[in-house]
């Protein structure tokens, strides 16, 4: 994190509602924004106060149990434990899908490196939850151009990436018939109604205000500053006019807390372009193995579990890197018993064990000291192998033909 960013954007000016407080990417303790995640706390970023912060709405019991009385199923178990936390507009949209009128959702994935890892699993499987809950469409944005603007990669270094990254998104089990997954660098190109709305987004956005949103300066490179503006643009359904035609119907992001900054800026234009603004649900981050300060990133291999990952690849990571909550010693483990707030094993495994009585008694007994961090470790090891295993099946099986099928701008069955 460079200190002229954190400087700027302490300068923000553009807010939602129009409030004079100042947007801050940072404070004190914990700085976010779509580039940086660094917390000072072990146990991760303060996500109440960045509730406060960014002025989003929390993700509260009443609004759990009116998703379960509309939708007549129980919300997963990424939405009860808290792991998407924090929402825009998430009423409008349940209220939408009470009165049966339409609406599509929007994620996306900057593909920075050629495998995924498992962190960015997360959004893709609530999504897919999302999707069969709501049977509704379903629209990927692949941001090569991101990646090329803002990492060391070529143009094409970048695609390819976006088409190897689609793959691992398709293997989460999308609906080939309700979802459009698109490469920025491709898609844009290919149909007028896109560019045309990005114009109407960009005649709307002063480089002062994405100074402010985003921490640019002087010596941005102008395709970073315009680049806002295409992420907000799936925003518009008119972006797509094979599956929309010329419908204005609204969107439900599921992202990453970090993105919010984007979505802010589009919740302030599509207003005044004559679009509803997106709704929102935004996850916590995915916490390092080596422990909750810092999410998970695909560039630093030490601290990350790629999809693509051996058994004994993901076992010796575990075993290795993954921050203990236990104590040194068998003796004071078995005495104090271990910390599950800060101990990563537990904490993933809040993630991929979906049985909640067996992760209740697994806290109790690490806490209590009668299990044992390596015991903890083996735990997490037999529950994401087989999940790693069937994810890597899954993309083997999928062929050149239905990547493009997915990628080809075209009606969708909904
Ligand atoms: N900027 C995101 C990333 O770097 C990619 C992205 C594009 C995205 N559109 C989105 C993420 C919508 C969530 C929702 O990963």
């Amino acid at each position: 994190m460079s200190e002229k960013l954190a400087n700027n954007v302490e300068k923000v000016s553009i807010q939602e509602n129009h409030s004079d407080k100042p947007y801050q990417g940072k404070d004190e303790d914990d700085f976010v924004d779509p580039w940086n995640v660094v917390s000072k706390s072990d146990t991760g970023v303060d996500y109440d106060k960045l509730i406060v912060r960014f002025g989003s709405s929390k993700i509260d019991d009443e609004l759990l149990a009116r998703f379960e009385k509309v939708t007549g199923k129980p919300v997963h178990h990424l939405l009860r434990r808290g792991f998407f936390f924090s929402h825009r507009d998430m009423h409008s949209i349940l209220t939408r899908y009470e009165q049966g009128k339409p609406f599509y959702l929007y994620t996306g994935r900057g593909p920075s490196s050629s495998s995924m890892h498992v962190g960015h699993l997360i959004p893709f499987t609530l999504c897919k939850w999302l999707q069969d809950i709501f049977n509704c469409p379903l629209v990927i944005q692949m941001t090569d151009d991101e990646k090329t603007l803002w990492k060391d990669l070529s143009v094409e270094e970048a695609y390819k990436m976006a088409l190897e990254n689609a793959k691992d998104i398709i293997a989460c089990g999308f609906d080939i018939n309700k979802t459009f997954i698109f490469s920025d660098f491709t898609y844009i190109g290919q149909r007028a109604e896109f560019y045309r709305n990005m114009i109407r987004i960009q005649k709307c956005v002063t480089f002062n205000q994405v100074k402010g949103i985003f921490g640019f300066d002087d010596s941005t490179v102008i395709g970073k500053i315009a680049f806002p503006a295409v992420q907000a643009t799936p925003c518009l359904s008119t972006s797509f006019p094979d599956i929309f035609g010329t419908q204005k119907i609204p969107c439900l992001i599921p992202c990453a807390i970090d993105q919010d900054p984007y979505f802010r800026m589009s919740r302030d234009v599509c207003p005044r372009i004559g679009f509803d603004k997106p709704a929102l649900l935004h996850s916590k981050f995915f916490p390092a193995l080596q422990g909750a300060q810092t999410k998970m990133s695909a560039s630093e291999a030490n601290s990350t579990i790629y999809v693509n990952d051996t058994p004994k690849q993901l076992k010796n990571k575990i075993n290795k890197h993954a921050f203990s909550g236990g104590q040194v010693t068998v003796e004071e483990h078995r005495k104090i018993g271990g910390n599950c707030d800060v101990d990563i094993a537990y904490q993933y495994l809040r993630f991929f064990l979906e049985d909640d009585k067996k992760l209740e008694e697994i806290r109790k007994n690490y806490t209590s000291g009668e299990l044992l961090t390596g015991e903890l470790k083996k735990i997490l090891i037999d529950i994401l192998t087989p999940i790693l295993q069937g994810h890597q099946d899954n993309r083997a099986k999928i062929t050149d033909e239905t990547l493009q099928t997915f990628m080809t701008p075209r009606k969708l069955c909904i």
